[in-house]
């Protein structure tokens, strides 16, 4: 979900409507928003989206006001519906609340005030939340600030809340654990938002909220940081951004998704830019320096994610052995995290994340420390949660990602992850010292070779027009490969919601051969490798089953070439870094397919491109 407020001298609603725009990408399914004109609370909220939101505000509710709080919903408690969206009042209609995350106490909660007289409207935790501080500000007569701190202590759960009581028309309180909360400080103005985007236009200064803290925002006046738990007062630490307006935009192209696709070149270029230093053939990587022991002498590296995160770290898997010969295990962060996994402090865990707030990430990130490992992060986001949660780590320099299907995120992990697996290498002497440098150099190649693979882009959208209509699709790859396989079929699933399946090449046989038919494509990435001959022999298998092959092929292949149906061709690489421009022609064919079948590329049905919620 994403949360927006405004408390300030302007009219506050077109800089909340905004800011959800901005955030819709965390979540879609409902909005809502609720405006203080100095006397009413108005409030207005749909199933839909921010758009839908819009229309119903201008038809329903006065919009004047210099407060107001907005939410963009993906359900967790409740079916995305009017009622269930937010913000939610209490009962007596003095409270409002916009929440972000799970109050997984809120059944007992729920029981308790009902059984106080309270009345729920929703099936949400949330109304829960906000009916508690109503009743602790009722028995405890106590002031807004002290009620939210009393109710949240009896929470269990994560959440970014900001509450508003009209009987305090100048405050707005908020508060923080697990989900992220920033607030951006104005002339006389104050934002409050699940990231910085909705304020980047109005200031760079801004605090991010650490977890268990609260703030009381005072117009004109002041933020004023507490421990939920001890109350104690927290000095603010004011931050100043680097995003820009235009980092956040469209830029020209049709979708966000496409934009990101087409900034591969220039942003895998950034994420090495000063980290990467050819001519010296050396590698610099400020995490990592004073770290790379703890590296050397791992027993090996768990490297953990989720979704595209999680493949790029089995790309990385690929490379780790490989060149730097440490043993690599690649686990989902969801799974390691609750089968009691074995962790020593001789291990070495990277995590990955593009938002440095997945939730099942974070929460595995803090069970390997808790066991002693050193852990490293892979993140995005500048100042994010899993950012500040590792012991060190390295940041991709992807810029803002806002299509909720990862593109430029996924290259520029691998791109970091091959750095570090290449300066691992070298400091432990398992590569030699003329591939090395054939690496750095190739390395320095990899923005003009994407850029390259963009060129058939036109090409991959007559390919997609013939496919559309399929109901399923094979992705096969071996090697360094098949992780790209895996990465294909989810973007296809995420965006065209086509039914797809990632495979290693050689295990087709073993099951999905039988599906093989005319009507399934099956996209094969044959490039040159080591297994360039068993993937050939793999599209044979295919081909007397009168399977339809789309191949990505390297310039100037023959074989291949006289065997599939379709090809698609990309610049040579050494086979490790083949990753980085197979998946360029995958993430087109997908793109390409979902806009011809009307699906909404940035924001595909159920989907959040942030998963706060476990
Ligand atoms: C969500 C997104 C995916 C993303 C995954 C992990 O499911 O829809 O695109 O790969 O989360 O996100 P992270 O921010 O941790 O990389």
């Amino acid at each position: 979900c994403g949360i927006v407020g405004y408390i300030g001298h302007r009219e506050a609603y077109p800089v909340v409507l905004k800011g959800l725009q901005r955030l819709e990408y965390r979540g879609y399914d409902s909005a809502g928003v609720a405006i203080f004109d100095g006397n009413e609370i108005n409030l207005c909220k749909t199933k839909g989206k921010v758009a839908d939101l819009a229309l119903k505000v201008k038809n329903e509710i006065s919009t004047h006001g210099t407060l107001a709080i907005g939410h963009t919903r993906w359900a967790t408690h409740g079916i995305p519906n009017d009622i269930n969206s937010h913000p939610h009042f209490s009962n007596s209609g003095n409270l409002v609340i916009i929440h972000n995350g799970i109050i997984e106490n809120y059944g007992t909660l729920k029981k308790e005030l009902i059984k106080r007289g309270y009345i729920f409207t929703s099936d949400t935790d949330t109304e829960v939340l906000v009916n508690l501080i109503e009743d602790v500000m009722k028995n405890e007569k106590v002031k807004l600030g002290k009620a939210v701190q009393i109710a949240l202590n009896q929470v269990v759960g994560a959440y970014a809340i900001v509450v508003f009581d009209k009987n305090k028309p100048n405050e707005l309180v908020v508060a923080k654990l697990g989900s992220p909360l920033a607030i951006g400080i104005g002339e006389d103005e104050f934002f409050v938002a699940s990231d910085a985007s909705p304020f980047i236009e109005f200031t760079n200064n801004a605090i991010y909220l650490e977890d268990e803290e609260m703030a009381v925002i005072r117009r004109n006046k002041e933020v004023k940081i507490r421990k939920i738990k001890d109350d104690s007062l927290v000095e603010p630490y004011i931050q100043e951004l680097q995003l820009n307006l235009e980092q956040i935009e469209k830029g020209g192209f049709d979708h966000f998704m496409l934009k990101e696709i087409y900034e591969q070149p220039s942003v895998i270029k950034d994420t090495y830019r000063g980290r990467l230093l050819a001519d010296q053939g050396l590698i610099k990587l400020g995490g990592l320096e004073d770290h790379i022991q703890k590296f050397v002498n791992a027993d090996r590296i768990i490297i953990i994610g989720c979704g595209t995160s999680w493949h790029a770290g089995l790309v990385a898997e690929y490379i780790f052995e490989d060149l730097a010969r440490i043993p690599v295990e690649v686990e989902y962060a969801s799974e390691f995290r609750y089968r009691n996994p074995i962790i020593t402090e001789k291990d070495v865990v990277i995590a990955i994340s593009q938002s440095g707030e997945t939730a099942d990430t974070l929460a595995a990130i803090k069970l390997a420390k808790s066991k002693g490992a050193f852990v490293y992060g892979v993140c995005n986001v500048v100042g994010s949660t899993i950012s500040r949660e590792t012991h060190s780590g390295s940041y991709t320099h992807a810029g803002p990602e806002i299509g909720v299907a990862s593109t430029k995120a996924f290259t520029t992990q691998i791109t970091v992850l091959t750095l570090i697996a290449l300066k691992l290498a070298s400091v432990k002497g398992t590569i030699s010292y003329r591939d090395y440098n054939i690496y750095l150099q190739e390395l320095e190649l990899i923005p003009e070779k994407v850029e390259k693979a963009l060129l058939s882009n036109e090409h991959i959208k007559t390919v997609g027009e013939v496919f559309k209509n399929a109901r399923n699709f094979l992705y096969l790859g071996r090697g360094y490969n098949f992780p790209v396989a895996l990465e294909g079929a989810l973007k296809l699933k995420e965006i065209s919601y086509i039914h797809a399946e990632g495979y290693p090449a050689a295990e087709m046989k073993h099951g999905p051969i039988a599906l093989i038919d005319e009507e399934m494509p099956v996209v094969v990435i044959a490039v040159n490798s080591n297994h360039y001959d068993k993937v050939v022999s793999n599209i044979q298998e295919i081909k007397s089953r009168k399977g339809v092959i789309i191949a990505i092929v390297s310039e100037g292949d023959t074989t291949v070439k006289e065997m599939a149906d379709y090809v698609i061709e990309v610049p040579n690489t050494p086979e490790s870094l083949t990753p980085l421009i197979t998946t360029i022609p995958l993430q087109l064919l997908s793109y390409h397919i979902a806009v011809m079948l009307n699906r909404n590329v940035d924001q595909p049905r159920n989907l959040a491109k942030s998963v706060t919620v476990e």
